[in-house]
């Protein structure tokens, strides 16, 4: 960075480490007919083409400002001017919000301060950096040291302007059950934006942008970044007319504003921007070891987390005392480890239409309760899990009779239903409580281990009956709402595993991450569409926090019938569940079913603790490959995922990189030796089987060096 006419924050480089830097790269500006410039001596210096740290609107940069505030009579002028800074030592911890947690790992913090006079507006930049990590996180806070209040109408997290050199960029977009789609694309003169206003971050577009040249998953520059955050955010890229990009990432600027006191201050969520010369494989790999290290909490950190068989795609709502039983008694017998009572548990919910909101346990389901399940279970040494969406009520229930004001909406317009549910609101306090206690509860009084968090709809109709503050405020109020239930569950129950859900992947996102260490990505399991969500999703989570069911033929999203081994082998590559009817089997099923789930439990601690990189994309053709290592680079295990079967390939090839090349592998079970160096280079043959929807399991061990 560097400070211009002592006023101005400018950005000069993120990248690759330097040794050290003595502006290079600093461009030279020309007098520009249409340029603002503050001082009229200098004409050349205008914010119009000045690459900014921190963008504002009306002081001459056109662009998109990164921070606006509305003062009196909605005037949205602003003149920030660099004040100073300083470094401390950690990570800052927010109060209310998903943030980078300290650990031994040694992290510094910048902080730049910026001052409006005339607003008496303080800014506050921070920067952090980790020891190990090639991440920056960043965040933007805003402080109102007036005496009258004033509106903040925009507030992003990081804000980068940098020199367009033919880029393209990256996002992903999706749909329910089909989550994590890979977008590259060339970048245009103009705004590309992608962002969620739907309460939640959503699966249509999530928080991710990278930006690269020349690059693959194996080589090349990607810079890239995310949100700690759940709810509306946007992420935008604008290339203008000087050739400069701006990316920026932060709240949705068109659904969010604030109303800032006198003496207030306003803290913005977390970006996390990492930087990699090695491709996109190197950008994963710094998210992922980034968010084992610094966000997912540290009791679950290296936790194995349990093999579970989960009730929902075996019989939907139609569960009861007897099915669950037996369910405890053919997991027990097969080798699960954890059985989830999915929905339909509780006050005659036989469909999507009822009951959200009356947690009381369906008396003709359960007539004994769930807690001698729960104890029948442990009996057999297995955990017990229990499914709740507990920010939702439906309609004709109890809860809304008594709580008729609990209800998200507006008095004037009828609330809009979406799966027949209506939204709790979350910014009550009095809400955030019945959640917290009902939660509690229901741990305490069935003693499970385990709950699944579900989220079924976005969010319509922002409101707050309660009329306590602004309606703009709502969609950030609703998430601090929800963080604050989250916290307060989560750290009274540390050793309960909460896995997050929004009808699979709906609220993927890193800020989930921070309380629930583990998301179901996708409520479609079939063993195609699959390999593209894992391997979107994997450009930004760590397997362990990744969730994968095998489940029944056909398959119940896509009604595609998949194989055994494929259906097998892709949930092998997440933390892994089963979700479909495994009372009735025949013993060869079950022979089947044991197998995968000693081979499973015995990798378990490579695919969840290794190394993951994507070798063949199935964005790009008929064939999807996926590498687990170790750190020390002994054992390996590479699955190729092979869809449609084509007479002209004789066979197929693989290369496997990210091993020691100076060292020799062993494919187990076999007496092939291959040095590190051939895989990585020549790449492996491999059997191109006839039948679509094939799979391959290579598993590799280093052998001693003599
Ligand atoms: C959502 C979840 C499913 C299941 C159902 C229950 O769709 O994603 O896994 O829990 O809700 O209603």
């Amino acid at each position: 960075m560097e400070i211009v006419e002592e006023t101005y924050l400018i950005h000069r480089y993120w990248g690759k480490k330097l040794t050290s830097y003595h502006f290079s790269n600093r461009p030279t500006l020309k007098k520009r007919t249409f340029a603002a410039a503050p001082n009229n001596e200098k004409p050349e210096i205008s914010p119009e083409f000045l690459p900014f740290e921190l963008p504002f609107a009306h002081q001459g940069d056109f662009r998109s400002p990164a921070l606006q505030i509305e003062q009196k009579n909605c005037e949205t002028i602003t003149r920030f001017s660099y004040q100073g800074y300083e470094i401390v030592d950690g990570a800052p911890e927010l109060t209310d919000l998903p943030h980078a947690r300290n650990t031994e790992e040694q992290a510094q913090t910048l902080i730049v301060y910026l001052f409006d006079e005339i607003a008496q507006i303080e800014v506050a930049l921070y920067y952090t950096i980790f020891a190990e990590s090639s991440v920056i996180v960043r965040s933007t806070s805003v402080k109102n040291a007036g005496s009258e209040t004033v509106k903040v109408t925009k507030l992003l997290s990081a804000s980068l302007d940098t020199r367009y050199d033919g880029q393209v960029s990256t996002t992903f977009y999706g749909t329910h059950q089909k989550e994590f789609q890979l977008n590259r694309q060339e970048i245009q003169h103009g705004m590309f934006k992608i962002g969620s206003s739907r309460g939640a971050s959503s699966p249509q577009y999530p928080p991710y942008l990278a930006l690269s040249k020349d690059a693959n998953e194996f080589q090349g520059e990607v810079h890239a970044m995310t949100l700690i955050y759940s709810g509306n955010h946007e992420t935008a890229l604008e290339l203008d007319q000087y050739n400069h990009l701006r990316l920026q990432i932060g709240l949705n600027s068109e659904t969010f504003a604030w109303q800032l006191h006198s003496g207030e201050t306003l803290q913005s969520p977390q970006a996390v921007l990492s930087y990699s010369d090695l491709g996109f494989n190197g950008s994963s790999q710094s998210f992922h070891q980034f968010f084992t290290d610094h966000l997912i909490h540290p009791a679950w950190k290296n936790k194995a987390r349990p093999v579970l068989i989960n009730s929902w795609e075996m019989t939907y709502y139609d569960v009861n005392e007897a099915l669950i039983k037996q369910l405890i008694d053919s997991a027990s017998e097969l080798g699960f480890e954890t059985v989830v009572l999915d929905d339909g548990w509780y006050s005659k919910r036989n469909s999507s239409k009822t009951s959200l909101g009356d947690w009381a346990v369906d008396g003709e389901k359960f007539p004994n309760g769930i807690k001698p399940l729960v104890e029948y279970a442990k009996e057999k040494g297995l955990g017990f899990g229990i499914w709740f969406e507990p920010e939702m009520i439906s309609p004709n229930t109890k809860l809304i009779q008594q709580h008729p004001d609990w209800v998200m909406r507006s008095a004037n317009y009828e609330p809009i239903l979406g799966r027949s549910q209506l939204v709790l609101d979350l910014t009550n306090p009095d809400v955030q409580q019945f959640i917290i206690h009902t939660l509690s509860q229901a741990i305490e009084d069935f003693g499970v281990n385990y709950v699944k968090w579900d989220m079924n709809r976005h969010l319509t109709d922002p409101f707050s009956q309660r009329g306590d503050f602004p309606a703009f405020e709502y969609g950030h109020r609703y998430m601090l709402g929800l963080y604050r239930i989250i916290d307060a569950l989560t750290s009274t129950y540390p050793e309960v595993l909460f896995e997050n859900c929004s009808s699979g992947g709906g609220r993927l996102d890193v800020g989930m991450l921070y309380y629930f260490p583990q998301t179901w990505i996708s409520d479609n399991t079939d063993g195609l569409d699959r390999q593209e969500i894992q391997s979107g999703a994997s450009n930004l989570f760590p397997i362990s926090s990744m969730t994968g069911h095998v489940s029944d033929v056909p398959n119940h999203q896509t009604n595609r019938t998949v194989p055994f081994e494929t259906r097998a082998a892709l949930a092998s590559s997440t933390n892994m569940g089963y979700e479909m009817d495994i009372i009735h089997l025949n013993e060869a099923e079950k022979e089947m079913i044991r197998q995968h789930l000693q081979t499973y439990k015995a990798e378990r601690e490579l695919i969840m603790q290794g190394q993951f990189y994507r070798l063949l994309s199935p964005f790009e053709g008929n064939l999807c490959a996926w590498l687990f290592t170790d750190k020390a680079q002994e054992q390996a295990i590479v699955y190729v995922f092979r869809n449609r079967y084509q007479v002209f390939d004789l066979s197929l090839l693989v290369k496997i990189p990210y091993l020691d090349e100076d060292g020799m592998y062993q494919i187990v079970g076999t007496d092939q030796v291959y040095s590190g160096s051939e895989l990585a280079h020549c790449g492996l043959a491999l059997d191109n089987k006839k039948g679509d929807f094939a799979v391959q399991k290579i598993t590799l061990k280093k052998m001693e060096s003599e």
